[in-house]
């Protein structure tokens, strides 16, 4: 069998509609066919090069560190604050895992902090309750009350497409001298008071996996304006090789550098992304305007100081006034070959991480209950979308809403 016939096979029917899928439909096999046809394929590469100037530029940062993917960027990054052993940092409770685990991969412990119910982002008061409150400082560190340790960093996660408001933590991390390192994995193409996100800390990190808005199909970028963490990212993320004739190292490196062949598609993919942006904000348009009359749906809210590319278009569920709560809902659209997802289990819930040092995090909880993401691909297609609505209008117990759609 032809891998043609075997993908026909193996694809979902035509009607099935994704959650979020890539959108490959500029220079991607173009770029990618010259790295095959030169035989640059490996991390060496002038693809290379151009991805991370592409989106320095676009993140408004002086450097930009390819890695190979977002998890990569981060653990980095840490590295970099200089977080050590039993240190801990500060990071969203409500956030797909990899921030806190890249905490556990230095040794350190996450301290997580409940989202706020408006834009369902880190607290920013809660942040700042913590260090104001939660922590002491001993003389020469900042030291949380209950565990003892040191806190070396904060690192806010920008979910879901939307920013953080930053200013109050960057405020505090300013107070206490301590590092902000940016997950803005989620965030590529948003602002934050007219900023790119990842340009407002001290480092900012990207992640290029299938779902985000661009794709490498794996991949990962830092940004940075200060050079000496730039020098010393690109030497850890390469083996931290100190001379390479002789190959010696003067410290323990990683191998987390990004391949030219998965550059070329970022550069053909930067090159679409206002493109893909402004998609995500018509689809995200659509559903306003379509399910805003629905009462037990509570739509995503964007902030006067933000610009939300609404990576992912995520809803609330009022079981009560709804009729249906959000799993239900998730498992009648499935049933109609559409597929949705919940929020993330908040990490202070997770049996893989220690949350003892922690507030409490009801908010994180209450939005994971309510919250199902539905599909929001760059690609999809308006039809794909009526029936998207159409569906959920149904379900919620309503009329028809294609009166409405416009
Ligand atoms: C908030 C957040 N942080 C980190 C990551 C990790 O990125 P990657 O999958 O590229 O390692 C992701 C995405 O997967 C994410 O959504």
């Amino acid at each position: 069998m032809n891998p043609m016939e075997e993908l026909k096979l193996t694809s979902p029917p035509t009607e099935f509609v994704p959650l979020i899928v890539p959108e490959i439909c500029g220079n991607e096999w173009k770029y990618v066919k010259e790295c095959l046809d030169t035989n640059w394929v490996s991390s060496v590469g002038s693809y290379v090069d151009r991805f991370e100037k592409m989106v320095a530029e676009r993140a408004g940062t002086k450097y930009a560190v390819a890695t190979v993917n977002g998890t990569a960027a981060l653990h980095v990054a840490l590295l970099l604050a200089g977080v050590h052993q039993d240190d801990e940092v500060v990071v969203s409770s409500l956030t797909f895992i990899a921030p806190a685990n890249t905490i556990r991969y230095v040794g350190a412990w996450p301290v997580f902090i409940d989202a706020e119910l408006t834009y369902w982002q880190i607290d920013p008061a809660g942040v700042v309750d913590f260090l104001d409150n939660g922590c002491c400082w001993d003389g020469e560190s900042l030291r949380n009350r209950r565990t003892g340790r040191r806190v070396k960093a904060i690192l806010p996660v920008h979910i879901l497409g939307h920013p953080v408001d930053l200013d109050p933590i960057l405020a505090a991390a300013e107070k206490y001298s301590l590092p902000v390192i940016e997950d803005a994995t989620e965030g590529l193409g948003a602002r934050y008071r007219g900023k790119s996100l990842g340009s407002l800390g001290h480092a900012g990190c990207f992640s290029f996996n299938g779902n985000k808005i661009i794709t490498t199909g794996g991949g990962g970028m830092m940004v940075t304006n200060d050079a000496e963490w730039a020098a010393r990212a690109r030497y850890l993320t390469t083996q931290a090789k100190d001379d390479p004739i002789e190959y010696v190292h003067n410290a323990v490196g990683y191998n987390y550098r990004l391949t030219n062949l998965l550059a070329a598609m970022g550069c053909a993919q930067m090159e679409q992304l206002d493109k893909f942006v402004e998609a995500k904000q018509q689809i995200a348009k659509r559903y306003r305007e379509s399910l805003i009359s629905f009462s037990g749906i509570h739509l995503p809210k964007e902030a006067d100081w933000a610009s939300s590319t609404y990576w992912m278009y995520t809803v609330l569920i009022d079981q009560k006034v709804a009729g249906i709560d959000s799993r239900k809902l998730l498992h009648e659209l499935a049933a109609k070959k559409i597929q949705t997802r919940p929020l993330w289990q908040p990490i202070h819930r997770s049996p893989a991480h220690d949350a003892s040092g922690s507030p409490s995090c009801p908010n994180a909880d209450a939005l994971y209950n309510q919250a199902i993401s539905l599909p929001c691909s760059v690609g999809l297609t308006r039809s794909e979308q009526d029936r998207v609505i159409h569906i959920i209008a149904s379900l919620l117990g309503r009329q028809n809403p294609s009166a409405r759609i416009s």
